[in-house]
């Protein structure tokens, strides 16, 4: 048996390398070890990486291999937490260490899965994750997208490529009652984390509202708004790529009007614009991936608050997020607060990733999408 020795309890499930005092039976990259703390306490069982910063990736707080019995049982738990909470076509199926898969992303779309891999743990067992998602699921086909800095921290080579079946011509998904064009886009393809919040946000659009989807990436919120009312949407992203599948979506939809589709940065943007809006929605993407820069991030946020209130109507609605670890709730506030000095707002609704995405209390990195919808209000 592969044994490591860590001189502390670490918070959760993530072990740095600094933590590592010794090791028995000579464990290799991506090896499942059991470990122990320097007292003897057993703690769990792990994947080893020595070229990592996360010396291991503890998946499981009993004696367990990870294996394809141990993959199943897995896969399994996450699918019926998710099918309970009532998601059906398009989610995220496995959430990485809060699934107990350290270092592994399964996101349905449909009848399809595209899977991210970000720990040499899982990189080496992939393939017995593609066979178990066939025996479960009968899926149609399994992508692999195994991109993003994640990966680059863990040593392992960038992949994007089918892996099995065939994606079918002119795939749609849904969420919520939405067709989207899958495509391998930004992420595993969409931005499932805010399927939740496209609703939470519909209830307070009234007929005749206009719109600014800023980031708005294929549409997601604006889709939702056009879908159900009778409103004027003005989507805007520096991605052209994503500006034609939103020109797609929009077909799908059987949406032929109440729409601009804008190609710009939105600082450029909210600075020459001459129109007001009654609902402005801010989802940029992370400002900063690390602690370093987050005084930048925040510079950054407040700008795009001070341009984005300067456009809102006397009673508009602002929904405004952080997909970035660092920047936190209450760095939200804190910018609209003090950016907004002769306007006072009210806090209507507290935003988070949506549950295919579980925030769990003993993992606090799991909760990463925050958010606010506030609405202007008199002093
Ligand atoms: C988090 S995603 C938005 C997701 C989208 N709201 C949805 O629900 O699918 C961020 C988007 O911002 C876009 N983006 C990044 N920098 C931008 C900028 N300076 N101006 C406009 N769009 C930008 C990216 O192309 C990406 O589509």
């Amino acid at each position: 048996m592969k044994k490591v020795y860590i001189k502390a309890f670490p918070e959760y499930s993530i072990v740095y390398d600094d933590l590592l005092v010794s090791r028995e039976g000579g464990p290799g990259p991506g090896d499942v070890v059991k470990v122990f703390h320097k007292n003897g306490k057993f703690i769990g069982s792990g994947f080893y990486n020595p070229h990592s910063k996360i010396g291991i990736r503890i998946f499981s707080f009993e004696d367990e291999d990870f294996d394809y019995s141990y993959i199943k049982k897995s896969l399994i738990r996450a699918y019926n937490y998710r099918k309970n909470l009532g998601f059906e076509n398009s989610y995220r199926m496995i959430y990485s260490e809060v699934d107990n898969m350290p270092g592994l992303i399964v996101d349905k779309y449909g009848d399809g899965f595209v899977f991210q891999v970000f720990s040499i743990g899982i990189e080496i067992r992939k393939n017995l994750i593609i066979q178990a998602l066939k025996e479960l699921f009968d899926p149609i086909f399994i992508y692999e997208k195994s991109t993003g800095h994640l990966r680059k921290m863990e040593n392992l080579p960038y992949i994007s490529k089918l892996v099995y079946g065939e994606i079918p011509k002119d795939y749609t998904i849904k969420i919520n009652d939405i067709k989207f064009k899958f495509f391998v886009g930004q992420k595993t393809s969409l931005f499932l984390d805010q399927s939740e919040n496209y609703l939470k946000l519909l209830k307070y659009a009234k007929d005749g509202f206009k719109i600014l989807d800023a980031f708005c990436y294929v549409g997601g919120f604006g889709l939702h708004f056009l879908k159900n009312y009778n409103v004027e949407v003005v989507f805007l992203d520096i991605s052209e790529t994503s500006l034609d599948i939103l020109r797609e979506n929009l077909r799908l939809n059987g949406i032929e009007k109440g729409y601009q589709i804008v190609n710009a940065d939105i600082f450029d943007y909210l600075k020459n614009a001459k129109e007001k809006f009654d609902f402005i929605i801010l989802d940029p993407p992370a400002f900063t991936r690390s602690k370093q820069k987050l005084e930048n991030a925040l510079r950054a946020y407040d700008r795009l608050h001070r341009l984005a209130i300067s456009l809102l109507k006397e009673d508009g609605f602002l929904a405004t997020f952080s997909c970035s670890f660092y920047v936190s709730q209450e760095h939200l506030l804190e910018s609209i607060k003090k950016v907004s000095k002769n306007t006072n707002f009210v806090v209507l609704e507290k935003l988070y990733q949506s549950k295919d995405h579980p925030w769990t209390l003993k993992f606090a990195e799991s909760l990463y999408l925050k958010g606010f919808l506030l609405k202007r209000f008199f002093h």
